[in-house]
């Protein structure tokens, strides 16, 4: 039994699904203590879009420890911030003609999220926030009443309040435009619905089981907010920094966000950093107003400069990354038509696709039995019912290739227990 198993808080989860001791991890390969090699179709949950270690980004992060630069330094003006700054402005906010100012909250995706709200509130003078319908924004409170998971939020242990949640795209079956409800609360007098402060949406909601929002519905709750004075967050913590094959989940969406909350990946090497990027008209807080210790990681700095100059100065690496999504969406379709009896559904957009799957834990099971075959998948959705695909996006076309087959295998196996009919090709 390792010190894991014995001593740390049974709130502990990903060592239960993964269950062996890992050591070393390079590119889309993890390596466990026997020595046994993963292939990684989980990529730290959407923080290791870059794979495990890639070198263009470790040798300048070894580099600048060894010259004993700055690790900590709070806010405080560092060479390192300075370039970071710098680099994320010139290749990816000038060229995409956006003004936004870069504002450091914590290190986490939720701390990116409860400044957006904060601002969002602070700007408007107003306290409701609307949501959507298997939303995840994090789990600090702020966050987590924009939340819609029953089993994250009960663990608040307080009322979770100031937000009203709205349909998601699709929500309501395919042939309404959820949107409608939005519209009619909004300008109906009568509605109950308070003039909210803001909007919070995921362009693909990942948590909440990989559903993709159509272009026209975005674009649609865009021209709504703009319409009605209501500031719109773009959570783009899990959907950005490529995953949806461009760095934002909105690019070449005619889409106007106030507040874009973006981590995970944002510093490619699995460091902890997170931004909120805010209109200029919405930079109101006052100096020292949020603050927070660790709003200035110095190495996560360095690594995500440099992600930023190896593959956005350009678009051939997200060009690839739509080739792949293209490739994955091909054969997650041709491995779900093997399976009738699980009706599995596709969706997502990019390298961020999932394929439901009828019947309480057969995702689960599935990725258990993929576990078991050398692959590391996730489950997502309010029952854990969506097979996850969320693998580097610089893993190889075998590597991908590779991680479909032991994807299908896993499929088939469960789809034979269960007794459902599996058209195994073998
Ligand atoms: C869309 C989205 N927002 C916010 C968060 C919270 O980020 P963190 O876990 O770093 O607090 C997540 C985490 O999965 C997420 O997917």
């Amino acid at each position: 039994m390792s010190h894991i198993d014995q001593h740390e808080s049974a709130v502990r989860s990903y060592s239960r699904g993964f269950p062996t001791m890992f050591r070393t991890a390079r590119g889309a390969w993890l390596t466990d203590v026997h020595g046994r090699a993963y292939l990684d179709f989980f990529a730290g949950a959407g923080a290791l879009n870059y794979g495990h270690n890639h070198p263009e980004l470790k040798q300048p992060l070894l580099d600048y420890i060894a010259g004993d630069n700055i690790t900590h330094g709070l806010d405080m003006a560092t060479e390192a911030r300075d370039r970071f700054i710098g680099a994320f402005h010139d290749i990816l906010l000038a060229p995409r003609g956006l003004d936004y100012k870069l504002l450091f909250p914590g290190p986490t995706g939720t701390n990116a999220v409860e400044a957006a709200l904060k601002l969002a509130r602070k700007v408007t003078g107003r306290r409701t926030v609307v949501s959507f319908t298997n939303g995840f924004h994090g789990m600090t409170l702020g966050a987590l009443s924009v939340t819609g998971n029953a089993f994250k939020r009960a663990g608040a242990g307080v009322a979770l309040h100031d937000t009203v949640f709205m349909p998601f795209d699709g929500a309501l079956g395919p042939d309404t435009d959820t949107l409608d409800v939005f519209e009619n609360a909004l300008t109906n007098p009568a509605s109950g619905l308070d003039h909210p402060a803001a909007v919070i949406v995921e362009a693909v909601q990942g948590e909440g089981g990989i559903n993709a929002a159509s272009p026209e519905w975005l674009t649609r709750l865009s021209q709504l907010c703009q319409t009605h004075g209501i500031k719109l967050i773009w959570d783009d913590i899990q959907a950005g920094c490529g995953r949806t094959g461009t760095f934002f989940s909105f690019d070449g969406l005619d889409v106007e966000p106030d507040f874009v909350c973006l981590s995970k990946s944002l510093s490619g090497y699995g460091l902890p950093l997170s931004i909120v990027l805010v209109a200029p008209e919405c930079d109101a807080f006052a100096p020292g107003e949020h603050n927070g210790t660790f709003r200035g990681n110095n190495h996560a700095f360095v690594t995500a400069t440099a992600a930023l100059e190896t593959f956005w100065r350009d678009d051939a690496f997200a060009a690839d990354v739509r080739d792949k999504a293209a490739h994955l969406a091909q054969r997650l379709s041709d491995i779900a038509a093997k399976v009738p009896g699980l009706r599995p559904g596709l969706r997502g957009r990019g390298l961020m696709q999932g394929v439901a799957l009828a019947g309480e834990g057969t995702a689960e099971a599935v990725a258990a039995a993929a576990f078991e075959r050398g692959l590391i998948m996730e489950t997502s959705g309010a029952h854990d019912e969506v097979a996850k695909f969320l693998p580097p996006l610089t893993l190889t076309r075998g590597e991908l290739d590779r991680g479909l087959d032991v994807f299908e295998a896993a499929l088939l196996a469960v789809a034979r227990e269960k007794d459902l009919a599996a058209k195994d090709a073998a």
